[in-house]
């Protein structure tokens, strides 16, 4: 038994990561467009460093990135190259409703992104559309605190609306919010999120939760009246947490950090709140305000589908004095696993750990998944003969996908595809930098913003182009 004929390989990227055009064709501010890179780049993006517009000390990656604006045809013909069949890319909200909560959309930015479909079908390649990929309007921030409110519910419909008329014949597949868990993590940075001193954060983040997930239940109640056979996912910052040893006590935490994450995709694919979640809200004195009607559209409006990204599992310990040896991952806290190696970036290498997620997934909401972020993020250096080797990155790509055939062939995981992230060199999202690439192709851009931004072909971009060639075969 090999992969699915109709497996969907391709590569990933998000619009605040790649576009730039940060103003360009009537687009409008975006949280993404007030997020510095350097030193306060984190605090500003977990909502804890108030950064509100643009000042002249900070340099803002997001306003060139690699200027997809202008160079889509090329990059889109790049990717046809090496065969994808899916190209994961999310919407600028900003580029559709420049203040969130115009009534008539912007026609440039829905004409930006006819033709970027346009591109993609023209070479077979299925669109896989993210609506929100950490992208909030600044207006909305400014005026109802973003998620907080209530009435973001109606400006997210009002967009998808928008989008699932408009591009109906050209989009099948749509993933409502990118890893909707980061908004307990990276409060601004994922969901436009600012906290005042003295707030109960916890209880202003899982209010915001409740809103996304109304939000994301009616966008799949809509999607599926406007066409049935739309697919609509979630997405989930995903991975297991191990436990650091087989004390039942650190085992136990490790299912709770799991619930953590888990909770949204419950929702999402389950239709109603787990009674864990209930629990820990009592805990926690939270208290959601549920509407009426809310519950019921949780129940009726559950996904077509999971998808996740998966860079590397994570560690937890019960024993405080263990638990403060942490290393980075994706911004979420984690111990160091003594048995994993890590990236330039302490981001732990577990391609075992994907099969174990993939099954874990799939045991838990028995629906289709969809990886759609997967990858090693390295410095590339050119050669003499100014190519790249990224010998690393296929290493790294090549035992994740064994894992992932692994989960299908041998457990019988249900899969519709692998993007890879950065399928092209993009702006890290945790950083800022260029230099943290995942690329196939190489873009020239510098963190200072120097460079030509031409694009070149790294080793693995013919690497990958024999694995989809061979429908993941081929892995040599
Ligand atoms: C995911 C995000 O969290 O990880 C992407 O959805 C992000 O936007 C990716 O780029 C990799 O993280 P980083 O920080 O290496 O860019």
């Amino acid at each position: 038994m090999t992969l699915r004929n109709d497996f969907l390989w391709g590569g990933a990227t998000a619009a605040n990561q790649c576009e730039g055009g940060y103003l360009e064709g009537n687009k409008g501010l975006s949280t993404v467009d007030v997020i510095p890179a350097g030193k306060d780049r984190v605090a500003v993006m977990r909502g804890k460093m108030k950064m509100l517009e643009c000042d002249e000390e900070h340099y803002y990656p997001s306003h060139e990135a690699i200027d997809f604006y202008h160079h889509y045809k090329e990059d889109i013909a790049l990717f046809a190259e090496m065969g994808f069949k899916c190209f994961r890319l999310s919407i600028a909200w900003t580029r559709i409703f420049p203040n969130g909560d115009d009534i008539i959309p912007n026609e440039e930015g829905l004409k930006f992104y006819d033709a970027v479909f346009d591109e993609c079908l023209k070479y077979g390649i299925e669109p896989l559309v993210t609506i929100t990929h950490f992208d909030v309007p600044m207006n909305l921030v400014n005026t109802i605190g973003s998620w907080r409110s209530r009435k973001m519910i109606d400006h997210y419909e009002r967009l998808c609306e928008t989008l699932f008329t408009r591009y109906k014949d050209k989009v099948k597949y749509w993933l409502t919010f990118n890893e909707i868990n980061m908004i307990l993590h990276l409060s601004f940075g994922s969901s436009g999120l600012v906290f005042e001193e003295g707030e109960n954060e916890e209880s202003i983040k899982y209010q915001a939760a409740h809103h996304q997930l109304v939000a994301s239940a009616k966008a799949t109640e809509i999607a599926h009246k406007i066409d049935p056979k739309f697919k609509i996912g979630c997405m989930l910052a995903g991975a297991n947490t191990y436990p650091y040893t087989c004390a039942p006590e650190d085992v136990w935490k490790a299912m709770n950090r799991d619930r953590e994450h888990y909770f949204f995709i419950d929702v999402q694919a389950r239709g109603e709140y787990p009674n864990y979640a209930k629990k820990m809200f009592e805990k926690m004195n939270i208290n959601l305000k549920i509407e009426d009607g809310d519950e019921e559209l949780l129940k009726n409006n559950t996904v077509d589908f999971i998808s996740f990204s998966y860079y590397g599992s994570r560690l937890t310990s019960a024993d405080p004095e263990v638990n403060t040896k942490q290393t980075a991952a994706n911004l979420f806290p984690t111990l160091r696993n003594p048995y994993l190696k890590v990236s330039e970036w302490g981001w732990q290498i577990d391609s075992l750990g994907l099969r174990i997620t993939l099954n874990s997934l799939y045991d838990r909401y028995q629906k289709p998944l969809f990886i759609v972020e997967n990858g090693l993020g390295a410095v590339d250096i050119p050669n003499e003969n100014v190519n790249i080797e990224d010998d690393y990155r296929i290493e790294y790509l090549r035992e994740h996908i064994k894992a992932m055939k692994d989960a299908v062939t041998e457990d019988g995981v249900e899969l519709m595809g692998y993007t890879p992230w950065g399928c092209i060199d993009l702006v890290s999202s945790s950083t800022g930098e260029m230099k943290k690439r995942y690329g196939f192709i190489y873009v020239d851009k510098d963190d200072e913003g120097r460079g030509i931004l031409k694009r070149s072909k790294k080793k693995s971009f013919y690497w990958y182009k024999k694995v989809i060639e061979t429908n993941g075969e081929d892995l040599e």
